[in-house]
Formats: C-alpha cells, sequence, structure tokens
C-alpha cells in the first residue's frame, strides 16, 4: 500500500471515529493552547528580548544557565514551527508578531503571557480540590502574583484613561486618592490631566507600591504623587487631609461583598463636601472575559467575587451617596464606571 493510500484510509478512519468537526476543533484548540504555552514559557525564561537581534544557540546554553541543551534545543523547536522563531545557521531571532512585541517589551503583553501560567490555569487545575474545600480556604494569587496582576489590569487603561480625564476636567481636584494603585498607571493619568493635582496612591503589595514610586520619579512626577503600601480598610490619611477625587479602579471585587458599602462609606469620610468617588469595575457574566475573572476570583481565599451590573449603585446608594453617573465603559464587556457624591455632606 502506497503512502497516499495509507494517509487515505488515516483519515477515513478518524472520519468514522465521529465528531468530525469537534475534532477538528480541538486540533485548532491545541494548536493555540501550545502557542500561549511557548510564549508565555518564553516570558518567564526572559530569553525573548536577546532575540531581536538573534542569538546562537551556545549563546542560548549559556543566557539560560541550560544543562539539558536537547531539552532546550526541543523547545526552541516549537517556536520554530509556531513560526514565532526563527532560526537560520544556528541563530534564533523573534519573528512571529506576538513574539515580536514581547521581545520589544510591551509591559501588557508580558504580564498577560505570565498570567497564563502563573495564576490562569491554576484555579482550573486544582478544580476538584477548590469546589471541596473548607469556606476559609483558597488561592492565594493576589498575595504571590501581585505584580503580574496590576499589569494585567493595564488592558483596561485605553478606556479608563479618557474616563479620569473628563472627571479631572469636570471636577478640577486638588488633591486625589487612588486606593489600589497598582502600578500607578492611574495616578499618573490624573497627574498628567492636570498640572496643579497632587495624587495619593495606597496599594496592599509594598513591591508595587515600590516599582510605582520609582515609574513617577523617572517621569519627574514623584513630588506630587505620594504613594504608600497598606490596606485601605485600616488606613488613616492625615485627619487635616480631605480628598476631592477618590478612585476605586479594577479592585472593589477583592472586598467581601457584604463590606463594600461600609468600604464606601469609609472612602466617604476622606472627601471634601463637594468630593466623589469614582467606582470603576468588570461586572459579572456577559463575556468570557468576565465570567473567567469572576471564576478565578471565586477560587480565592477570602470573598473576592465581580459585583452583578447594579449591585456598585445599589451599595453606593446603601452607603449615603448620590449617584452622579452610571455608564459602560468597553463596548464590548460589561465593564462599568459609576461616579457618586455623598448626599449629605459633614
Ligand atoms: C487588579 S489590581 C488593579 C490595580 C490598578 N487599580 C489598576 O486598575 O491598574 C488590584 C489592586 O488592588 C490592590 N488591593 C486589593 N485589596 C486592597 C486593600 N484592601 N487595600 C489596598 N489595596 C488593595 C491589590 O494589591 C492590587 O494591586
Amino acid at each position: 500500500m502506497g503512502s497516499f493510500e495509507t494517509q487515505a484510509r488515516g483519515l477515513l478512519g478518524t472520519i468514522r471515529t465521529g465528531h468530525v468537526a469537534a475534532r477538528a476543533l480541538a486540533v485548532a484548540d491545541s494548536r493555540v493552547f501550545v502557542r500561549a504555552l511557548f510564549l508565555a514559557s518564553a516570558v518567564r525564561l526572559g530569553v525573548l528580548g536577546g532575540l531581536r537581534h538573534g542569538r546562537s544557540f551556545a549563546e542560548l546554553v549559556a543566557v539560560t544557565r541550560c544543562t539539558r541543551p536537547e531539552r532546550l534545543r526541543a523547545w526552541l523547536s516549537v517556536g520554530v514551527e509556531l513560526h514565532e522563531l526563527d532560526v537560520r545557521s544556528d541563530r534564533y531571532v523573534v519573528r512571529g508578531r506576538r513574539a515580536r512585541a514581547l521581545a520589544d517589551g510591551d509591559p501588557l503583553l508580558q504580564a498577560h503571557y505570565r498570567s497564563m501560567l502563573d495564576y490562569q490555569s491554576g484555579a482550573y487545575d486544582e478544580l476538584a480540590s477548590l469546589l471541596r474545600a473548607d469556606p476559609s480556604t483558597g488561592r492565594v494569587d493576589l498575595d504571590e502574583h501581585a505584580a503580574v496582576i496590576a499589569e494585567v489590569s493595564l488592558a483596561a487603561a485605553p478606556f479608563v484613561t479618557p474616563y479620569l480625564d473628563r472627571i479631572v476636567d469636570e471636577l478640577r481636584p486638588g488633591r486625589a486618592l487612588d486606593v489600589g494603585c497598582g502600578t500607578g498607571v492611574y495616578v499618573r493619568a490624573m497627574l498628567d490631566a492636570d498640572p496643579l493635582l497632587t495624587v495619593d496612591g495606597i496599594d496592599l503589595a509594598a513591591g508595587v507600591i515600590d516599582d510605582a514610586r520609582e515609574r513617577l520619579q523617572t517621569a519627574g512626577l514623584g513630588n506630587r504623587a505620594n504613594l504608600v503600601a497598606g490596606d485601605i480598610r485600616s488606613w488613616e490619611p492625615d485627619p487635616a487631609r480631605r480628598f476631592d477625587l477618590v478612585t476605586l479602579l479594577n479592585d472593589v471585587y477583592y472586598f467581601p461583598e457584604p463590606e463594600r458599602a461600609a468600604l464606601y462609606e469609609r472612602l466617604g469620610g476622606f472627601l471634601t463636601d463637594d468630593g466623589e468617588l469614582v467606582v470603576v469595575t468588570m461586572t459579572r457574566a456577559g463575556s468570557i472575559a468576565s465570567a473567567h475573572l469572576h471564576f478565578m476570583l471565586a477560587c480565592e481565599a477570602g470573598a473576592a467575587s465581580l459585583p452583578e451590573r447594579g449591585e456598585v449603585p445599589a451599595d453606593l446608594r446603601r452607603a449615603g451617596y448620590v449617584v452622579v453617573e452610571d455608564e459602560a465603559l468597553v463596548p464590548t464587556e460589561p465593564f462599568v464606571a459609576v461616579r457618586a457624591r455623598r448626599a449629605a455632606p459633614r
């Protein structure tokens, strides 16, 4: 039997086993999966930057401190087959669009791929034990991967930044507070929006705050930014200090649902009489991204969860606020911004 005939019989055999369309889709899925695994592992290994202008195999062995060259060679072959890498005369160079952007150091893309291995797959991997765990236990991704989690949030920046520009333009705040400020991207956006504004930022993760502070210093904005590491639930600002704007951007879901109204009330105590609180968050259901995020949050220790649509304004009203605006920020996602001021100023 010739090889064509063997192949044809193999294909026919595959078709006869049934679920042909599903199997074809599964093959396509596994290709996507392998690409994501390859790129995520390349970001973790830290080799792509060096492949912008090409590296020999011997150089790659040296920079990865590799003692198993046959494994490195096999891994590189995956990249070549995916067309993410190219190899000529034993020199490897980035080729694919994603690999080239990662090699250029795109921080959002790096966090996007790194997060897949660092924590996104974990909740699915451990599903059975997470479903049977006692109520006090769960994953601790925020403790272990604070920097990557803060960087993944940068995906929302193209939508949140112009929104904040508008708020700053309308309110003309003298002092603002960004709660859970992460990378400091929105501290910077607010400082850029108004040269007279001073912004305080607080975040649980000390390392994330150190990085954000350094970035703001480098941008020449350090003298108008005051970043501290701490928990907003116990943090006490200088009693004489009040904020014209307090922002809670992409982090309300880390607070247990029954405690959110109390948090808003507490933040209200930091506001000036005309001050406003702005809450920006993904809400539950309506997209794959929001369902996936809500699932990962539900698997955390504690009681993290995405709010339902309508929950943020309802909690704000319970906490004594008047909702000024409630709008969708992203056309394709249930991602909302709610703006409120205290119903009865002090
Ligand atoms: C998903 S990140 C968002 C960061 C930033 N707001 C953004 O949108 O890019 C959530 C941040 O909230 C911080 N956070 C969570 N709970 C907090 C708390 N109780 N007090 C202060 N920061 C908190 C986390 O450390 C994390 O950096």
